[in-house]
């Protein structure tokens, strides 16, 4: 047993959608979120730098005495884990990969499209699960253009921001997608916009929260470190941005739960 906080790690806003399945599914977990927000977003950064980023957040989230940490961006996945894994040995780490093998196993018509940043669509780690699991799949990539950018500003909901999802998911579902993996932890809050571009189509919109919660309960049985059931948890929320971003954090974390 261990009481200590779950530490959430993102680039920004879009590990809330991973922290939202956790508060969910584990109601006795401290939960500790931090969103970099300085430096968001990562798309674009080197993977040198995002090491550099991914590290620095993660010594932050340790000092608070978390007892496993989640990364909760593809991208720093992708840049980071094995460094932050060699690292911190003894630190339990989940990190959050597009969900390519349950689209490949999913697809009926043979093509999934896979929408992510691009720093992951490059990414060695992207590459290796591609050829593991989509053997005989035709696998579409697109990189979510100002996706990130619209969850950050809160403009979900604006024509621009459909616009913006109709352009890079169109191309898609005209080549024959129907599973279409969102594989970045942004952009699950556009779900909605989605699922109106998809209308009465046939195809599957898939992300990665739910296995990711999984994987946490099964780290967190395999270390036994799970928190008393009588645990009051606590939830924080914290950023190398400014106190606004980080009441904006919080306040988004409210809207969800
Ligand atoms: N939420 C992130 C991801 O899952 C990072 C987005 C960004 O900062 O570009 O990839």
């Amino acid at each position: 047993m261990n009481n200590g906080p779950i530490g959430i790690y993102d680039s920004g806003f879009g590990g809330l959608s991973v922290w939202r399945e956790l508060y969910k599914a584990l109601p006795n977990e401290s939960l500790i979120y931090l969103g970099d927000g300085a430096n968001c977003p990562y798309g674009n950064l080197s993977e040198e730098k995002i090491r550099l980023l991914a590290e620095k957040s993660v010594r932050r989230l340790l000092d608070c005495g978390c007892k496993m940490i989640v990364v909760a961006c593809n991208t720093a996945t992708a840049a980071a884990i094995e460094y932050l894994r060699a690292e911190f040995s003894s630190v339990p780490f989940v990190g959050l990969e597009p969900a390519v093998k349950p689209a490949c196993l999913a697809t009926r018509t043979g093509v999934v499209g896979v929408v992510a940043t691009k720093r992951s669509l490059e990414s060695a780690k992207f590459l290796t699960t591609l050829a593991r699991y989509g053997e005989g799949v035709k696998v579409v990539k697109a990189v979510g253009e100002g996706f990130v950018e619209a969850v950050e500003c809160s403009e979900e909901h604006t024509a621009a921001t459909q616009q913006k999802v109709r352009a890079v998911i169109e191309p898609i579902i005209e080549a024959g997608a129907d599973v279409i993996v969102l594989g970045c932890t942004h952009y699950p809050f556009l779900r909605d916009v989605f699922s109106e571009v998809v209308g009465d189509r046939d195809v599957r919109i898939i992300d990665s929260g739910e296995a990711v919660e999984k994987r946490v309960e099964s780290l967190l049985d395999e270390f036994g470190i799970r928190a008393d059931r009588d645990n009051i948890p606590r939830y924080e929320f914290m950023t190398f941005a400014d106190e606004e971003y980080r009441r904006g954090l919080e306040s988004k974390a409210l809207d969800i739960k």
